[in-house]
């Protein structure tokens, strides 16, 4: 395409569509080098003028256009590489189109595609156009019927939305399908399937009394690994019905697993299709992390089946609507399976497991984004290509702008903001704004004096905001005050655009409580609140409260839970930080003050005075810390390999001024290693109590094994990184004698990263030669070998010329490709790096351009890096942005990066 002249969409240009398609009826003759496709559309003129009705489609071939059966010719309309233009005369009217597509040919895996033997579709966001030409936006909204026609034997199953009509066979060894979709939906929710599969199904019964057949597809051969996902399907239907009140409304609800997959899955209307790594799982080949992963991403499609297809997006601007909320609901639905059944204490623990997990998540990929040169707000005012706003912002910044919402009404009243939301707007295509408006409707009736019209800012203000905190004691007065100031500086184009930009405060819920000198909870009352914890409304730039009743000066534990997405500023000594480790009831808070302590050791420990006094005791601090946190009995093994994690490079890369990779990875290992000698005897212990509670069991993915497993493992890698005798050879030994993947792994990491090389070409080669066949362990492999510390773009590079790599299956080009440039710190930070880095840019974008953009935001913060690395990518982003046939999707990424 011709990059230079990409438009700028705006949101503030949007403007209904003038015409109204009630049916849409779709005929496929499917075959891998050519596929026709026939499309009869009912088109009704809302507007009374004469608009022309201008339709999207890309990458297509027409044959012939009618208008109520009569053909039309070429003067009767426009047809470019992007639309087609009609100017029909009628304010109603029937429109068919014949067109044909070449799936096999399609490797950007939008639009209709082949993967193995198999047929799929990808639309979202605006791929159904490159399957016939349509109005392909999300606010036109459309009953489907399907008729599917292909090769019985070669695509003995055609899938399509809804209920099956009528299958029959046709003369010529060809057979058909007919899929009928009650529910009116915009293309991008249309999918169709063909292929040879085995399926595993369920018949359940809904709240209602209604039944519903549940089935997960996949390659043959994969049954065995499809037990997990049906299970998690079932479970969220059950979980939507109890927790939201919402019910399955499909006699038929439908996963495919896809090989060759873009993205993690897609809630197409009961036809979910998956990347097959959110799909497959047994003891063998997946780890707990990954039995996490598919529980979450098949609840996370099936949320959308109400948010998100029952109510959809205006427009894609409004993307946050449903994937904000939907992420919202799908950690929510987590932390209660984590939870379930557990006394009061226990789930509280294992609920904030999952929390620590999804903050880290936000800190690692949507803190730094939100900083560099693709900052947008959670409802983005403009973009050049959609499918470059799919990002932390929308996803997981979206998800905290919801959760606030829920911690301000609580949970019943966000349940009747979500009840007056599908009242309102059940079968349309809103915004943002209506959500709030639902919600703030609710919260007006319970918090009289209070609504929502400057939290409205967290949907349209980039960055992530700073609140600094004081806090005065007064003994006398026998009181505390509180000053809370919040700012946020301009970020990415409003650097250049506004610097002197005066962004207005949001609305921040503050959740804080006190502790004692000796660590016990403090009662705070202050405007009549009164509690142990208490959510503060910040909405001013600074405000103060005054708390009565307190003898001595407090230690305060902030921001508990993580009540905003916000960075809190506040100077406690190492001693203050200690405490709330080893004694914050609050047990989030009491993670973060381990985190920010280890925090400070590394970044002491890769500036200049790594080497002081003030350094060595603060890690001598965390060390005597964690010691304690070790021992103590009523934390559960999933938390404390929380706590015993240190802070990823990502995370750390962000606190950084000047950004230091090389520094930063040293002071890592360095920590990791003094740790792991100074606690030796303590990760000893761990190790073999862990072992011990796990013996004799057969593995199951609850979160309570999965625990022990973190913690177990966790302690493997700091004995292996301390060089203790024997830790190597007990690695080896778990990797041998290993009975699921989460152990094999927790023994093969830490070889990979220490053993001396022949163990670790013994260990690797065995890996292959046991999974070759299996496409998601290799995927594993790869990973491990690309994250590996002594990995170099030599090796990167020989890896590549393996013959199980390609870069035109996303999953393998993810677990080598993107794995090496994303977070091998110590390989990918050099000329050789960046220059490898460029080049895959580049040939991924002949590929597929989505994946490629995805690969070209791996050095977006390089203009806060050193000067010397600053420089040497900087050549790269030119070199990539020479190229003259770039995607848009690209160039957008680069175009901005270079701009900063
Ligand atoms: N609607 C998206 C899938 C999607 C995203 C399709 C972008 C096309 C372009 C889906 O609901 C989704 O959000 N999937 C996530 C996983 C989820 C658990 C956050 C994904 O694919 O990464
Ligand atoms: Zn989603």
């Amino acid at each position: 395409m011709r990059t230079d002249t990409a438009p700028t969409i705006l949101r503030q240009d949007y403007l209904p569509y003038p015409f109204r398609i009630p049916t849409v009826d779709l005929a496929f003759d499917l075959a891998p080098d050519l596929t026709q496709v026939h499309s009869r559309l009912t088109v009704e003129r809302i507007h009374p003028e004469a608009a022309p009705l201008v339709l999207n489609g890309e990458a297509l071939s027409l044959i012939s256009i009618r208008i109520d059966g009569r053909l039309l010719s070429p003067e009767d309309y426009q047809l470019d590489d992007h639309q087609l233009t009609l100017h029909p005369d009628k304010p109603a009217f029937t429109l068919e189109i014949i067109s044909t597509c070449r799936p096999a040919e399609n490797t950007s895996l939008m639009g209709l595609y082949q993967s193995g033997h198999s047929l799929f579709t990808q639309c979202e966001a605006e791929g159904f156009r490159r399957i016939t030409w349509f109005a392909d936006r999300p606010d036109v909204m459309s009953r489907y019927t399907v008729t599917l026609r292909a090769d019985k034997t070669q695509f003995p199953h055609l899938l399509s939305n809804g209920n099956l009509l009528q299958e029959q066979p046709l003369s010529d060894g060809r057979h058909e399908a007919t899929w009928e979709d009650p529910h009116p939906k915009p293309s991008y929710l249309f999918a169709l399937v063909a292929g040879d599969f085995d399926c595993r199904e369920k018949t359940i019964t809904t709240r209602s009394g209604r039944q519903a057949l549940l089935q997960v597809y996949c390659d043959k051969g994969d049954y065995p690994r499809t037990a997990w996902a049906l299970d998690c399907l079932e479970r969220s239907v059950l979980w939507d019905e109890s927790r939201f009140n919402l019910e399955l409304d499909l006699d038929r609800f439908m996963i495919v697993a896809a090989r060759d997959f873009n993205m993690g899955a897609m809630e197409n209307k009961g036809l979910n299709i998956f990347n097959s790594a959110y799909v497959l799982a047994d003891a063998q080949t997946a780890t707990d992390a990954s039995f996490e992963a598919i529980e979450s991403v098949i609840g996370h499609e099936y949320f959308h089946n109400w948010t998100g297809n029952r109510i959809t997006c205006r427009d894609w601007f409004q993307l946050s609507l449903k994937e904000g909320l939907t992420v919202f609901r799908d950690q929510e639905f987590s932390a209660d399976m984590m939870a379930r059944g557990l006394p009061d204490n226990a789930a509280l623990s294992a609920r904030t497991v999952k929390r620590i997990d999804d903050v880290t998540a936000l800190r690692t990929a949507q803190f730094p984004e939100d900083a560099g040169p693709m900052a947008h707000p959670v409802r983005p005012d403009s973009y050049q290509e959609i499918g470059n706003f799919y990002t932390a912002t929308v996803y997981e910044k979206g998800a905290e702008v919801i959760r606030m919402q829920h911690t301000l009404l609580g949970e019943s009243g966000f349940q009747a903001g979500m009840a007056e939301y599908f009242r309102r707007h059940d079968g349309q295509a809103v915004t943002c704004d209506d959500f709030v408006n639902a919600m703030d409707s609710v919260y007006r009736q319970l918090a009289p004096g209070k609504d929502l019209t400057t939290f409205r800012r967290w949907y349209a203000q980039a960055g992530t905001p700073r609140v600094s905190v004081d806090l005065k004691h007064d003994a006398q007065a026998a009181q505390c005050v509180l000053t809370l100031s919040q700012r946020c500086d301009p970020v990415g184009v409003e650097k250049l655009q506004n610097p002197a930009v005066a962004k207005p405060p949001l609305h921040i819920p503050f959740a804080l409580g006190l502790l004692g000198a000796d660590g016990s909870p403090v009662l705070l009352e202050t405007d009549g609140l009164k509690g142990e914890t208490l959510v503060l409304d910040l909405t001013q730039t600074t405000q103060t409260w005054v708390f009565k009743n307190i003898a001595q000066r407090p230690v305060p534990s902030l921001l508990r839970n993580f009540s905003a997405p916000v960075i809190v500023e506040y100077n406690y000594t190492d001693e203050e930080l200690a405490l709330l480790a080893r004694k914050d009831p609050e047990p989030f808070s009491r993670w973060e003050a381990g985190q920010s302590l280890a925090t400070r050791c590394l970044l002491a420990m890769a500036s200049k005075q790594g080497q002081s006094n003030t350094t060595k005791a603060a890690t001598d601090l965390l060390a005597a810390t964690w010691a304690d946190i070790a021992n103590d009995a009523s934390l559960s093994p999933a938390y404390k390999a929380r706590v015993f994690s240190l802070p990823s490079e990502r995370v750390l890369l962000e606190k950084m001024s000047p950004i230091d990779p090389p520094a930063l990875a040293q002071a890592r290992r360095a920590l990791r290693q003094y740790l792991g000698e100074t606690l030796q005897d303590t990760w000893q212990t761990l190790y073999d109590n862990m072992c011990a509670a796990l013996d004799g069991q057969d593995y199951r993915p609850d979160a309570a094994s999965a625990g022990a497993r973190a913690l177990k493992n966790s302690a493997l890698t700091y004995l292996v990184a301390a060089t203790v005798t024997g830790a190597l050879a007990r690695a080896e030994r778990q990797y041998y004698d290993a009975d699921n993947m989460t152990d094999r792994m927790g023994g093969l990491t830490p070889l990979v990263n220490h053993a001396p090389d022949d163990v670790k070409a013994r260990v690797l080669a065995h890996f292959y030669d046991q999974w070759q066949a299996n496409p998601l362990v290799i995927d594993r492999w790869f990973a491990l070998q690309a994250t590996a510390s002594s990995t170099t773009v030599a090796d990167i590079q020989a890896l590549m010329a393996h013959p199980a790599f390609t870069l035109r299956n996303p999953n393998r080009a993810r677990s080598l490709v993107f794995q090496f440039c994303l977070n091998n710190i110590q390989g990918v930070y050099c000329e050789a790096g960046y220059a490898f880095w460029a080049e895959q840019v580049i040939a991924l974008d002949q590929i597929n351009p989505e994946i490629a953009a995805r690969l070209a935001r791996a050095f977006d913060h390089w203009a806060r890096l050193v000067p010397k690395e600053r420089q040497a990518i900087k050549l790269q982003l030119e070199k990539i942005m020479q190229r003259p046939s770039l995607s848009r999707n690209v160039y957008e990424i680069i175009s901005k990066a270079l701009t900063l």
